[in-house]
């Protein structure tokens, strides 16, 4: 079998969460289950790891491990487990944004335009909002904004309206019908980014990844011990403002709380103003990393 995923930033991540033996962390992307292999070897045996993955087949990389629970749900809903576990306060937190390998190399997913399938993108299988629901029901108006917001691409409102005159006689329903589209949309020359752009919004949008990584945001600064690590991986811009502005100034605005002294109001500090990235050996072992950035916050 290929493997499921190859860990982004692996040592850098959990280096970054500072593990202290006997410390409760999450990990709210499993996913293949690298970085918490790696956390359970840095934990003692009064360790807890915690979980969560939306994907019910990041199950098949459970681990068989006493100290470490799998929470098959949405890390929008850290809280919840947190009180469902009795953890008032947590050590760190690791989040590995966006999709796995797994996932993307899963023709059926829907995730990837290389393949033949029906359009899907859902992460989390039992939800039913899928790609096929938002090409085929949303307003004009919506499409253009989710083409133009999360995939930052010129070319949204001639799509929006092919889209408007295809679904008037078929329903839109396979990547290569969508696809097609695109195609007509945008000149030749430009249509392999993209079409990754245009892919990225539709994906955005299905698992609302924006509302998501706000909300986990911010739970973990209020779930985290005080000296606590926040540590987040992310693959596009849009997800890496939300990361920068929140660790920089507590909101997603970025509005800075200054008391009178000038001191900055907010539930953490950054490790660093500049983003980590991956290694060129590591790019070039693993070219899906390229994109990635990481940064660090510690609680107050
Ligand atoms: C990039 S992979 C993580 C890979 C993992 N760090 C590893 O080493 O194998 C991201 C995983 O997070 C999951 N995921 C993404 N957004 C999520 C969310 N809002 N809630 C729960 N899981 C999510 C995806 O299903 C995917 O399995």
């Amino acid at each position: 079998m290929m493997s499921y995923h190859t860990t982004v930033l692996l040592h850098e991540g959990v280096e970054a969460l500072n593990v202290k033996s006997d410390g409760v962390y999450l990990d709210v992307t499993f996913g293949g289950g690298g970085h918490s292999r790696l956390i359970l070897e840095k934990l003692g045996a009064d360790g807890k790891l915690l979980g969560f993955d939306q994907d019910a087949d990041a199950k098949t990389n459970l681990l068989e491990d006493g100290r470490f629970t799998l929470c098959e749900a949405n890390f929008r809903y850290l809280s919840n487990f947190l009180d469902l576990y009795g953890y008032s306060e947590v050590d760190g937190v690791l989040a590995d944004l966006g999709v796995s390998g797994f996932q993307f190399d899963e023709a059926e997913r829907g995730f990837s335009f290389r393949f033949e399938a029906e359009l899907d993108m859902r992460m989390n299988q039992q939800q039913p909002l899928s790609a096929k629901t938002v090409l085929n029901e949303y307003p004009v108006e919506e499409l253009k904004r989710i083409f133009k917001e999360y995939g930052e691409t010129r070319f949204g409102g001639k799509l929006a309206y092919l889209i408007l005159k295809a679904r008037e006689t078929q329903q839109i329903s396979t990547i290569e019908d969508f696809v097609s589209l695109i195609e007509q949309a945008v000149p030749p020359q430009k249509q392999g980014s993209e079409l990754a752009k245009i892919f990225q919004a539709v994906r955005i949008e299905v698992n609302d990844e924006l509302g998501a990584l706000k909300a986990m945001l911010e739970q973990s600064a209020d779930r985290l011990a005080s000296g606590g690590r926040l540590v987040v991986i992310s693959y596009h811009s849009l997800e890496d403002r939300l990361v920068k502005y929140f660790m920089r100034s507590g909101n997603f605005s970025d509005t800075l709380d200054k008391d009178l002294y000038g001191n900055v109001n907010r539930p953490l500090d950054p490790v660093s103003g500049k983003a980590m990235v991956p290694s060129d050996e590591e790019i070039q072992q693993n070219p899906r990393s390229r994109s990635a950035k990481m940064r660090i916050a510690v609680k107050r």
